[in-house]
This record gives structure tokens, C-alpha cells and sequence, in this order.
């Protein structure tokens, strides 16, 4: 039901791992399957520089999260923003209905990694990445006082 592109960097995932000192960490949790993403950020002169990740999640979810941190390097913050679910699912050659929203681990761990990026520097943050911030801050809050394993 997978694309040879998403097997490919399911079973090769780039960029997988923390960055030291990064300039910005953003975690995405899926409400609906519990899956969790984080992804860490470099960013120069207001583009990403780096990224890198670790998924608990799915084929998808990881082979997202892959995909995502090749898109996004060399890109400014505005345009990593407006990267969708649906761009990195047709950047893999398609996912199947059901896992598109997969996806989403990586491109809102991203979004709330800028939203870390800017919040340090004391930035102006848009409200759309204030909002999804607070609501996966809180649904973690939530996981851990059930005694989840987090990554
Ligand atoms: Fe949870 Fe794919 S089923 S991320």
C-alpha cells in the first residue's frame, strides 16, 4: 500500500536524531493514533539550516518526518510554514488516504519548532502556531500524568 519512496525512507529515514544547542525544538503528538514526533532546528539568517527528528509513529509517520527534514532545509520560516501534510505525502509519491494525516507529525513538530525558534528571541509568534502549541503542550501534560512513555 506504500509507495517505493515512502518504503525507501521508511526503511533509510534521513536526518534522524537530535541537534546539539539547536535554535528551535517543536514536538507534534497525534491525537488521534497517540504517535508522537520531535524535530529540532538550525536556523540562519531566517532560513533552517538543519533538521533533524525522531519519530514514535507509524511507516508513514516516519517516512514523513525523513522527507520533511530534506524539504525544509534552505527554506525560510514563511515558507516552511505553508508546507502542508499533503505537500510532504505528494513529495513521497503519495500515502495512502488513511495516512495522510500522518503526515502531520511532521509538518506541525516543524511549525512548533519555529514557534520555539522565535519565542526564544523573543519574536513575534503567529497565533496559529501559538494555538497549536498550547493544545500539544497540553495533551502531553495530559499523556504523562497517565504514565506514557514520551520520547
Ligand atoms: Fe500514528 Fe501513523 S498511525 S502516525
Amino acid at each position: 500500500m506504500y509507495s517505493e519512496k515512502v518504503l525507501e525512507h521508511y526503511r533509510n529515514p534521513r536526518n534522524v536524531g537530535e541537534i546539539p544547542s539547536a535554535d528551535g525544538l517543536g514536538i507534534y503528538l497525534s491525537e488521534s493514533c497517540g504517535d508522537i514526533t520531535k524535530l529540532w532546528i538550525r536556523v540562519e539568517n531566517g532560513r533552517i539550516v538543519d533538521a533533524k527528528f525522531k519519530t514514535q509513529g507509524c511507516a508513514a509517520a516516519i517516512a514523513s518526518g525523513s522527507m520533511l527534514t530534506e524539504m525544509v532545509v534552505g527554506k525560510t520560516l514563511e515558507e516552511v510554514q505553508k508546507i502542508t501534510k499533503e505537500d510532504v505525502a505528494s513529495a513521497l509519491d503519495g500515502l495512502p488516504e488513511q495516512k495522510i494525516h500522518c503526515s502531520l507529525l511532521a509538518t506541525d513538530a516543524v511549525k512548533d519548532a519555529i514557534y520555539d525558534y522565535l519565542k526564544r528571541r523573543g519574536l513575534p509568534v503567529p497565533r496559529e502556531l501559538e494555538e497549536k502549541h498550547e493544545n500539544v503542550r497540553s495533551q502531553i501534560e495530559k499523556l504523562k500524568t497517565m504514565g506514557y512513555i514520551l520520547i
